[in-house]
């Protein structure tokens, strides 16, 4: 029998043991042994839960007891999820997760620490919910060098997007109903301003570097400025918007990390990847170009993924399966000299200043009367934003092209 304990009874938490209980015989056929929730820690009681007397307030009790071999840490944050990791780890006890703050930040000291202790850090949910994605990198493709990585990786704003697009909502609303549906971060700031997308980027970007990639040094931005007026000219170019996590680690082993919303064709292979659903289409040496798809949000995709992270723990005893990269802060290329074409919606009757700014901008036609859209050129971003800053209030909005 094997005994964990879960970290945080919320949504993810109580996926897990929801997951757990009910494919009970499933994971005793494939680990071999069952698999028991001895300990719920939460600050709250849950009186009628019928789980209520596995709860716990008192970490100390997890942590000195021998039975307990694998905990899930599904609580958030980076202040007691962080203390309590790294003193489960430092004890030889598995830790598995959905926490990207956690990881993004402090990854290569847990794994570090995992390593060293012959136990595992396992963060399947942290990046993209249910799709195996760290997974497929760590193992299915370890003989292969993942080059690049474009990915849809929050279902908040993939949500919100794909309503404001198919239904013409309004942000607000569309926001409501994630938050509802429990696809939100306790704070939504984190979704909709690219921080959560950041975090999950910058997890990739480890892996790919094998270094430490600051979540908090990646270029970000969120989802705040795009109006259903964008979506009409996306609509009228045969294209869409979403807010994409793009990483590609260049050949002096300094990486190009981004997120922004982008506008894309709608058959491009991520632009039909709608509502909460994730997608992450990576680039390999030797495989080229695969895509992965599910739910990036939710209670029982979320505890999919952290269930199969006890799984490998369960089933590798004394064995780290988890390659760790370097507390070494990886080189970050400056973004303001990337290429992009861009999408401009300036003012009605700006057309004029908009040609003479941008030579070879083409336009695109919405039939709307209260402003205009153009394709600019290729160009580097320092050179846009530069002319950008010289057109003053006729620029409405801009946004970069896939
Ligand atoms: N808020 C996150 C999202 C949860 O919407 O994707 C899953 O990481």
């Amino acid at each position: 029998m094997i005994k964990i304990a879960v970290l945080g009874y919320g949504t993810v938490g109580s996926g897990v043991v929801e997951l757990i209980e009910r494919n009970n015989t499933l994971l005793k056929e494939r680990a071999g042994e069952e698999i028991v929730i001895k300990y719920i820690l939460d600050l709250r009681d849950f009186p009628g839960d019928p789980y209520e007397d596995k709860v716990v307030h008192d970490f100390g009790m997890i942590l000195t007891d021998p039975e307990i071999s694998i905990l899930c840490e599904v609580m958030g944050g980076v202040g007691a999820a962080y203390r309590f990791t790294k003193q489960a780890l430092e004890a030889g006890k598995s830790v598995c997760t959905s926490n990207k703050e956690l990881v993004a930040k402090h990854g290569a000291e847990l794994l570090a620490i995992a390593g060293r202790m012959r136990c595992n850090y396992m963060f399947e949910a942290s990046v993209a919910g249910g799709i195996p994605i760290i997974r497929s990198i760590n193992s299915a493709l370890v003989a292969d060098r993942v080059e690049a990585v474009t990915g849809i990786l929050n279902g908040t704003t993939n949500y919100i997007l794909t309503k404001m697009e198919q239904e013409g909502a309004d942000y607000g609303d569309a926001l409501k109903q994630a938050q509802e549906l429990g696809y939100a971060e306790r704070n939504p700031e984190a979704d909709v301003e690219g921080l959560d997308t950041g975090r999950k980027i910058a997890i990739l970007a480890d892996m790919l570097t094998g270094k430490s990639v600051d979540p908090d040094k990646v270029a970000t931005e969120g989802i705040t400025k795009i109006t259903t007026a964008d979506f009409a000219y996306a609509r009228a170019a045969g294209m869409t918007i979403k807010l994409l996590a793009r990483c590609r680690v260049l050949e002096d082993g300094s990486a190009w990390v981004m997120v922004a919303p982008y506008m894309l064709p709608t058959e491009h292979s991520l632009g039909r990847v709608d509502d909460v659903f994730n997608g992450v289409q990576i680039t390999c040496t030797m495989l080229g170009e695969a895509m992965f798809g599910g739910k990036g949000a939710g209670k029982l995709p979320t505890a999919s993924a952290v269930a199969a992270d006890v799984m490998d723990c369960a089933m590798h005893p004394g064995r780290t399966v988890m390659r760790a990269w370097s507390d070494e802060e990886a080189k970050l290329t400056d973004t303001a000299q990337t290429e992009s074409r861009f999408f401009l919606r300036v003012k009605a009757g700006s057309a004029d200043t908009v040609r003479k700014a941008f030579a070879g901008s083409v336009p695109v036609t919405a039939e709307r009367e209260e402003d205009e859209g153009f394709f600019t050129p290729a160009m580097k971003e320092k050179e846009f934003r530069a002319i950008c800053a010289g057109l003053g209030d006729v620029v409405l909005n801009r946004i970069r092209l896939v």
